[in-house]
């Protein structure tokens, strides 16, 4: 596959409203990314990739955007984004913006207009159906809410929300909508930006005829309709292909086969995707799953597109606590996820906190708790008569509010995010987990990770190497190489062995490479052996060891 600035990027994700506040109000800001430029540099990532900012009533943090032109108050102004853009650039990184076109806000001027009439020019630029047996057309769910369709008496028609009421979805067959986004685009690409992240893309098409579902808790069908493709080509054609940028799709229920049609380079669509075969479908850690996951959309994408590797983000939460351990291994199992994501195929992205192994929060009531996902839920399983202790223990492991609370940057009060009331709780172990404390020692989590992001700058292998398994359905053990033949680096080899779990493993090498020595990279252990000599017949991993070798002597041929 040919080379690109993109596919060598490192993406570190600020949501920015949990990052710094420079100004006391509780919320993280603009100019709080800018204070912390140097913090993010020194980490070694060359792309900053901030959540939505835009003017907003702010009920789904940022996603329900009232001006796409205008900035948020709370996160600051015109002249801070610009500011930011330029001290990003100034240090030689990249800045991504997150658009949603999807949906606006009930609040935008679109809207506001759209529903006004059934005459009215807007009236197409939303989704609207009539009643069906004087109730919703369909039976479909959204994703925040038991209906996706909400009723306007003032025109007696329902509207489509594929997330909270309050943000009514685009009409994407209509030009007008498409063109108008176009320029939205292309304002901001004007002034600069490196890249988009697409929000909810592969719900920009609906269906011909919307009928009702058998199951309606399994939401797919809010995706990957007919006419998506068209629609993303068309944007690469008037807006992407006109700026030198990455865009990574957020591509909700997309296996490697639909995965693919999103970013064949072929195809001109988009750089890279999200999907979230392992953070939608796989609740918790579970090895041959995640082998199996990977394999595919490396063999799918090999020589074609190009994938991206993330385990959290503002919608998940934290890896360590998820898919790792965040008691007793919380450093090794912290680092052990970092070597496996910034080694398999893909563009890595860092979660902000995730690189001093921030755990994910559990607050102890509902009243604690902001994300208008989580508080929906919660009604609507308290509203069926069940226990509200119970709802709210079932909830919590996976709310979207456990990795939003704020970054913790030392053991002050609020972890030094604010000195105002944080906008929400910080994580009470802020006293041991911080970035001063990171920063002080040499074999924190936050070192483990400028080391993998500094071999990524010196080894095209990392990034354009081939993926092999070698490790089976191991449960615990996840063995495999990257390889790279190419005139510059000449024929490299890279094994990876990975222990997931609180046991010493044994791992048996397959005899092809017994006959090679191995040079170590990086552990997560500071005592792990240099050199595996020739002939060595296993790997032994202590609990939630994580190596990274050189594999030495010529490659097989294939
Ligand atoms: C995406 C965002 C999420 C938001 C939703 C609606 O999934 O990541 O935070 O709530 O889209 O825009
Ligand atoms: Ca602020």
């Amino acid at each position: 596959m040919h080379r690109a600035w993109w596919k060598e990027t490192v993406v570190y994700q600020v949501y920015w409203r949990s990052f710094y506040d420079t100004n006391a109000d509780g919320y993280g800001d603009l100019n709080g990314i800018v204070e912390k430029l140097d913090y993010i540099q020194s980490l070694g990532a060359t792309m900053i990739w901030v959540n939505p900012f835009y003017a907003s009533p702010d009920k789904d943090n940022g996603y329900d955007i009232s001006d796409y032109y205008a900035i948020m108050d709370k996160a600051g102004s015109m002249a801070d984004f610009d500011r930011l853009l330029e001290e990003v650039q100034r240090r030689g990184m990249k800045l991504m913006m997150d658009v949603v076109l999807n949906h606006t806000s009930d609040a935008h001027p679109w809207f506001r207009e759209s529903r006004s009439s059934r005459d009215n020019p807007k009236r197409d630029w939303y989704i609207w159906r009539d009643p069906v047996n004087g109730g919703p057309p369909t039976n479909w769910r959204s994703y925040f809410n038991p209906s996706a369709w909400q009723f306007d008496p003032q025109t007696g028609q329902y509207y489509l929300h594929s997330f909270a009421i309050e943000q009514p979805d685009l009409n994407w067959r209509n030009p007008e909508v498409r063109q108008e986004l176009y320029r939205v685009l292309r304002f901001w690409l004007d002034k600069g930006i490196d890249g988009l992240r697409l929000d909810a893309i592969a719900l920009l098409a609906k269906p011909d005829v919307f009928a009702d579902v058998e199951q309606p808790e399994d939401i797919r069908y809010l995706t990957n309709h007919p006419g998506l493709h068209e629609y993303l080509q068309e944007m690469h054609r008037e807006v992407f292909r006109h700026y030198d940028i990455l865009t990574v799709g957020e591509a909700a229920f997309v296996t490697p086969q639909t995965g693919l049609l999103y970013v064949d380079e072929r195809r001109r669509e988009l750089n890279t995707l999200f999907h979230f075969e392992v953070l939608d479908e796989m609740p918790e850690w579970d090895l041959p799953r995640f082998k199996r996951i990977q394999r595919k959309w490396a063999e799918a994408l090999k020589g074609r597109g190009t994938n991206s590797q993330f385990l959290n983000n503002h919608d998940h939460t934290r890896q360590v606590t998820r898919y790792g351990n965040d008691g007793a291994y919380r450093v090794q199992s912290a680092k052990l996820l970092a070597l496996m994501l910034h080694t398999l195929p893909g563009i890595p992205y860092i979660y902000q906190g995730e690189e001093i192994g921030m755990t994910g929060v559990r607050y102890d009531s509902i009243a604690a708790y902001q994300d208008i996902a989580m508080r929906n839920k919660y009604a609507e399983e308290v509203g069926k008569g069940r226990d509200p202790n119970e709802v709210l223990r079932s909830l919590q492991p996976l709310s979207r509010d456990s990795s939003r609370s704020p970054m913790q940057w030392n053991a002050q009060e609020h972890a030094g995010f604010t000195t105002g009331d944080p906008w929400i709780r910080v994580n009470p172990n802020y006293r041991e987990i911080n970035v001063e404390a990171a920063l002080r020692d040499e074999e924190s989590v936050f070192a483990f990770y400028q080391a993998l992001i500094r071999l990524r700058k010196q080894h095209p292998v990392m990034i354009y190497g081939d993926y092999t398994d070698i490790s089976g359905d191991d449960q615990h053990v996840y063995v495999y190489t990257r390889e790279l033949r190419d005139s510059e680096s000449g024929e490299v080899r890279w094994l990876i062995a990975l222990n997931h779990s609180e046991q010493q493993r044994d791992f048996a090498l397959p005899d092809e490479l017994l006959q090679a020595g191995m040079k170590l990279l990086l552990s997560n252990y500071t005592d792990t052996a240099q050199e595996l000599p020739q002939h060595v017949q296993k790997l032994q991993l202590r609990p939630y060891e994580a190596c990274l070798y050189v594999v030495e002597g010529r490659l097989r041929t294939q």
